[in-house]
């Protein structure tokens, strides 16, 4: 019996001319003898899959930075929308949101590069990623296990965020170091009828923090404002209402906050949301750009799904419909853990448009101002004994309030290979650099007070 020959027709469908723009699939080759991060990460976008969308992510990054870097025209400049202690807008304002386990990762260093480089106007976090970034002032995170049992760290006193371990004694210096500030702060309030939200609260904290490790050390220097509509949903919180039985009368006030963030959404020229991971801070973000018809790029880094009607799963499609994101923009989702994603994408976007890839530096622009009279004083300090996860069980003996705080202070370079054994040429470069920088003000190659022209 012959086949059919309509098993033929319908297995060989002919098909129409695939357009003449079409991209092929080919991913990296690393026979080429090229492989450098940048050549490697160009492949990403004919790769595939979440390939692709990061490609495409860094294309949309790219477009808000093209727009930033242009001059604001003169009919867009509102200064009757001016109120005091407002950041100038330029042509291109970018909201930076991320989660709290972010800050607990290693991110918090791709975010600091961020925001001590004033490279983005406006942060939005929850308040785990506001704590975490003091609290590592005071003592590190350790790399730890998914696996590790609940009930063996908490009789060690040891808590457990994904991966990663953090010695209780990290929060009880928080508490020390916060609660005085809190008397400062209802002191203020009573004598100079001073009104405290979210944001004014965490400027303070940055100023008071004085440590260039810090994210918020930079945004209170550079002026950027950082928002927390849930301050209180974290160890913030418990110390506040610790506070209340010990001090009472503090009040925070959200209202001037959500004008504040409407605010600078409504005056921008043009706005770019770059929104790591899920929940308030990606709908605090959203909402705001609503207020001008929204956002002119987008660009989300998420795990969420959509088909539970979560927000955190919603789509940039999903965000156009309600108005936060323009009808005319070309937003991007990447469907991946943030930790893995976008310290990529900020590689290929900001931190080679600056030039601070010094193996694939890129075009080079104009520096921006940054603080250079800071004297970095590391709190942090570290110890070459504490390996909270060899053979991946955790060894919590080791960890005494000594082994986090007891030795001499130590640069970044040395911790990434104590800690995790994984120091690389870029994490030393990185850290190394940012911290001669800030110490010695020398000419690195990331000086700041060095301009580079295009
Ligand atoms: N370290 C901490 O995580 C921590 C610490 C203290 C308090 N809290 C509090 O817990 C509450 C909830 O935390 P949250 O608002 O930070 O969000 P969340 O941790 O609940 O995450 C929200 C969504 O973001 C996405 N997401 C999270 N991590 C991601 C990643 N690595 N990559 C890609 N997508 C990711 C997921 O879709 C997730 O459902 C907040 O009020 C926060 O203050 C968190």
């Amino acid at each position: 019996m012959e086949l059919p020959s309509s098993v033929i027709d319908n297995v060989l469908v002919k098909s129409e001319d695939v357009p003449a723009d079409a991209l092929p699939v080919r991913g990296f080759d690393f026979s080429s003898g090229r492989m450098d991060l940048h050549s490697l990460l160009i492949s990403y976008t004919t790769t595939g899959f979440q390939a692709t969308h990061f490609g495409h992510a860094v294309t949309e990054m790219g477009r808000m930075l093209d727009k930033k870097a242009q001059p604001v025209p003169e009919e867009a400049l509102k200064p009757h929308l001016d109120e005091p202690g407002d950041r100038p807008v330029d042509n291109c304002t970018l909201f930076l949101g991320y989660t709290s386990n972010l800050i607990s990762s290693g991110l918090r260093e791709t975010i600091r590069y961020l925001v001590q480089n004033n490279m983005v106007d406006c942060l939005v976090t929850s308040a785990g990623g506001i704590e975490e970034d003091f609290i590592k002032c005071m003592g590190h995170m350790y790399v730890g296990d998914f696996k590790l049992k609940g009930s063996d760290l908490r009789s060690k006193g040891i808590n457990r965020t994904g991966n990663l371990l953090v010695p209780n004694n990290n929060y009880c210096k928080f508490e020390e170091w916060l609660m005085p500030i809190l008397d400062r702060l209802l002191e203020e309030q009573r004598s100079q009828n001073k009104v405290w939200t979210p944001s004014t609260i965490i400027a303070e904290l940055g100023k008071e923090i004085n440590n260039p490790d810090s994210v918020y050390y930079w945004a209170y220097k550079n002026n950027i404002p950082v928002f927390c509509p849930a301050l209180t949903d974290g160890s913030l919180g418990d110390v506040i209402y610790f506070h209340t039985f010990k001090n009472p009368g503090l009040i925070v006030d959200i209202v001037q906050d959500i004008r504040k963030i409407n605010m600078i959404a409504v005056k921008a020229v043009n706005t770019g949301m770059i929104i790591l991971g899920g929940g308030v801070i990606k709908h605090h973000i959203c909402n705001a750009n609503l207020m001008r018809n929204g956002a002119d790029f987008a660009v989300y880094v998420n795990t969420g799904q959509e088909f539970d009607g979560s927000d955190a799963g919603a789509t940039p499609d999903e965000a156009i419909s309600w108005g936060k994101i323009k009808t005319t923009a070309r937003p991007v989702k990447v469907f991946a853990d943030a930790t893995l994603v976008f310290p990529l994408l900020v590689a290929e976007t900001f931190a080679r448009r600056n030039g601070d890839n010094k193996h694939s530096p890129g075009p080079k622009r104009k520096k921006r101002y940054l603080d250079s009279d800071m004297k970095a004083t590391s709190s942090v300090d570290s110890d070459s004994n504490f390996n909270p996860v060899a053979n991946t069980s955790f060894d919590a003996a080791s960890c005494t309030d000594n082994d986090v705080d007891g030795k001499a202070s130590t640069d970044c370079c040395d911790t990434s290979s104590k800690v995790g054994d994984t120091k690389t040429d870029m994490d030393c470069d990185s850290n190394g650099d940012t911290k001669t920088n800030v110490d010695n003000d020398t000419d690195s190659h990331v000086n700041q007070a060095e301009i580079h022209e295009q």
